[in-house]
């Protein structure tokens, strides 16, 4: 039942509960807080200036905060943000579209954004760098390119993926921001905050416990609030506790780590079916039967954070932790690797 309860979570990530629970100010947004200072300095400058906003890159996880930062930058400038994503600009004239829509000073958030189709980057360069736009219109002999002058706009981009954009795009980002897995601390206020929203008490253990087993992600302790708010009022009185808390997760087989189903999953058939690796992604993705890219997105980078994995150019590999976590003996092989 977890494994599912994470999907749903992660698929519909822009559901009204999630909506209401975003921070829409820096002041409200928990944690990050080398990102959110560079992020807050960089808006106070250029209001100071009068100026439009660099365009800015923000990478990371998936339920990290970075559409929430996205629209928390909008709401510091004071401006209109516009929300698309890689997949959904499938042409030209889809982007143009929506280029020649923005005002000055307007965000265009594209999340996604690795999944940019090559051609559309091309049409973004100059748009990003000289706010002017190049389309050719017509094919064969008739065909001409008509130049565009769009208004100075800022471009906010997202991405689970750094690595997978190209040079150029990346570089025509003013600013990259990675965001990176909450500590247990901010974790908890996340909670603290979002149970005072829900309307819902919770004991600072009891918020340490949900904190403790969200994986360093506000969207999976958010997720894992609500569920235990829904068990404290069928089991208990509706308050939750450490001790609610913890038999709320366990129900939902989700262990003091944090790790789910598929995360175990993942780490016997590593174990069991490759003998601890060295193995491809696509291999594993058929062994534990998920797509290859959630777990690339989702899993594996929690994995590798709890040193449980580990990438090598050969494919990913088990660790000793990984044999102790689904109590297998650890093979003198797995020892080695950690040196
Ligand atoms: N720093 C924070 N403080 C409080 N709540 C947060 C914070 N960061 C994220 N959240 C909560 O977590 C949820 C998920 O965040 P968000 O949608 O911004 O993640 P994301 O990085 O855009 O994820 P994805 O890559 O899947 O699009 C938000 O609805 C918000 O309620
Ligand atoms: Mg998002």
């Amino acid at each position: 039942m977890s494994e599912s309860f994470y999907q749903k979570t992660n698929e519909s990530p822009d559901q009204p509960f999630e909506a209401s629970l975003r921070p829409p100010a820096f002041s409200e947004f928990i944690g990050q807080d080398k990102a959110k200072e560079r992020l807050q300095l960089m808006v106070d400058a250029a209001k100071m200036r009068g100026d439009v906003l660099d365009h800015v890159l923000l990478t990371g996880p998936p339920g990290l905060g970075k559409t929430t930062l996205a629209n928390i930058i909008a709401n510091a400038v004071g401006t209109t943000i516009h929300t698309t994503s890689g997949p959904q600009i499938e042409k030209a004239g889809d982007l143009a579209g929506i280029l020649t829509n923005l005002q000055k000073g307007d965000i265009l958030f594209i999340d996604e954004i690795h999944r940019l189709h090559p051609a559309i980057e091309e049409y973004l360069y100059p748009a990003m760098e000289d706010f002017r736009l190049d389309i050719i219109i017509d094919s064969g002999p008739s065909a001409r390119s008509i130049q565009l002058n769009l208004p100075k706009f800022t471009l906010v981009g997202a991405t689970t993926r750094a690595g997978m954009l190209t040079a150029p795009l990346r570089s025509r980002f003013g600013f990259t921001n990675r965001l990176d897995y909450y500590n247990l601390e901010d974790l908890a206020s996340v909670i603290e905050r979002s149970a005072g929203l829900l309307e819902v008490e919770v004991e600072r253990a009891g918020a340490i416990q949900i904190a403790s087993r969200s994986r360093g992600t506000p969207r999976v302790a958010n997720a894992l609030l609500r569920w235990t708010r829904d068990y404290a009022q069928v089991k208990a009185d509706g308050k939750i506790n450490e001790k609610i808390a913890d038999d709320a997760l366990t129900m939902i087989e989700i262990d003091s780590d944090g790790l789910d189903e598929m995360d175990k999953r993942l780490l016997e058939a590593m174990i069991y079916k490759f003998n601890g690796g060295p193995v491809g992604i696509s291999s594993l993705a058929v062994a534990v039967g998920e797509d290859a890219s959630t777990i690339e997105d989702v899993h594996e980078p929690f994995l590798i954070m709890q040193g449980l994995f580990k990438r090598t150019p050969r494919g990913r590999m088990a660790m000793p932790a990984a044999y102790e976590k689904i109590g297998a003996p650890v093979p003198p092989k797995a020892q080695e690797e950690l040196f």
